[in-house]
């Protein structure tokens, strides 16, 4: 059977990308929530002389992620890798479909609940990525400086209702991007301790400007953010492109090694997050808080 590669968020940004490297590799399987866009990233792999085949998902909505494995694990390919890349980071705070919050339902209740489908049908050694962020960490500098202050977790169940630990950003949605990453990144090495067979590593992209993230529409904000301020310190040492990140991305996606629950930085070195993330305890919690609260959804 043909190899293939699952990479959600393809539309857009990074994962863009990541999907046109990733068609060097194997059949992409695109997992996306709006079809034009998928038809038209398929339309370019194809350009390229690769192939890609479409999946319609809303990652934010837990019904169309479980219609999505079912689909995935049907397709006559060998999954070699899964890149839970989608995610969405918004000034202001909305509800999915489920009645979730909608930062922590996208970027982790559904990549999440894709592992959990997923994992029982992938062949030995395949391996899982997911995208983080350094917002993630209250003792990161850059973000520290941009009023951010890390993950404010309380339990699954308050994160999906939006509610965050006192004392977090004054930015609203922040919180819930902060707290969704370090959830996410936490899970990741939770699944690799727990998942000998599989393997489950994390990207940070770093700052990476030109992409969709941040749903901010002034012009002079973008431009002042994506042109001035990134090329100042703290932010300009962490600096990245979309194609870079790609590249990083592609290669901890397709790497043969052994290597499983390392959080990787946009360089491709191994990086350290926030301590909460890295507690075994923490992370042990969260797989089983995490599935109890999506076994009493479904
Ligand atoms: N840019 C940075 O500086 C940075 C830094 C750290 C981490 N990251 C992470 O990198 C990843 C990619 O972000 P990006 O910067 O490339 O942003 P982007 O350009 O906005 O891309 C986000 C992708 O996620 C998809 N998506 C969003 N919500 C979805 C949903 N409910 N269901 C399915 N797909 C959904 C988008 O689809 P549509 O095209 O349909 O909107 C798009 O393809 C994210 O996880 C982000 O948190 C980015």
């Amino acid at each position: 059977m043909d190899t293939a590669y699952v990479i959600t968020g393809p539309t857009s940004g990074i994962g863009h990308a990541t999907a046109l490297d990733l068609a060097a590799y194997g059949t992409v399987v695109l997992v996306g929530r709006n079809s034009g866009k998928l038809d038209d990233v398929r339309a370019a792999i194809g350009r390229k002389g690769g192939r890609a085949v479409s999946i319609v998902c809303d990652m934010a909505d837990l019904a169309s992620v479980r219609r999505a494995a079912e689909q995935i694990l049907a397709l006559p390919y060998t999954v070699a890798g899964v890149l839970n890349n989608a995610g969405v980071m918004r000034p202001q705070t909305t509800k999915s479909i489920d009645g979730f919050d909608m930062t922590f339902a996208t970027n982790y209740l559904g990549p999440f609940a894709l592992t959990d489908a997923l994992t029982p049908h992938l062949p030995d050694g395949a391996n899982l990525v997911y995208i983080s962020s350094a917002i993630e960490d209250p003792d990161r500098r850059p973000a520290q400086v941009m009023g951010m202050r890390g993950g404010q977790f309380i339990s699954v169940g308050a994160s999906a209702e939006g509610q965050w630990r006192a004392g977090g950003s004054k930015m609203p949605g922040i919180d819930a991007y902060a707290t969704s990453k370090q959830c996410i990144l936490a899970a990741a090495m939770g699944f690799a301790r727990e998942n000998p067979r599989l393997r489950f590593n994390t990207v940070e992209p770093g700052i990476t400007p030109g992409t969709g993230l941040g749903g901010v529409n002034n012009p002079l904000l973008v431009f002042l953010f994506s042109q001035v301020i990134t090329r100042l310190p703290p932010f300009s040492r962490y600096r990245s492109t979309p194609k870079r990140s790609a590249r990083t991305i592609t290669q901890v996606l397709t790497d043969s090694s052994d290597k499983t629950g390392v959080y990787f930085d946009e360089k491709g070195k191994p990086m350290h997050g926030s301590a909460l993330a890295h507690d075994p305890s923490f992370q042990h919690r969260l797989l089983a808080e995490t599935r109890e609260f999506l076994a009493s959804r479904s």
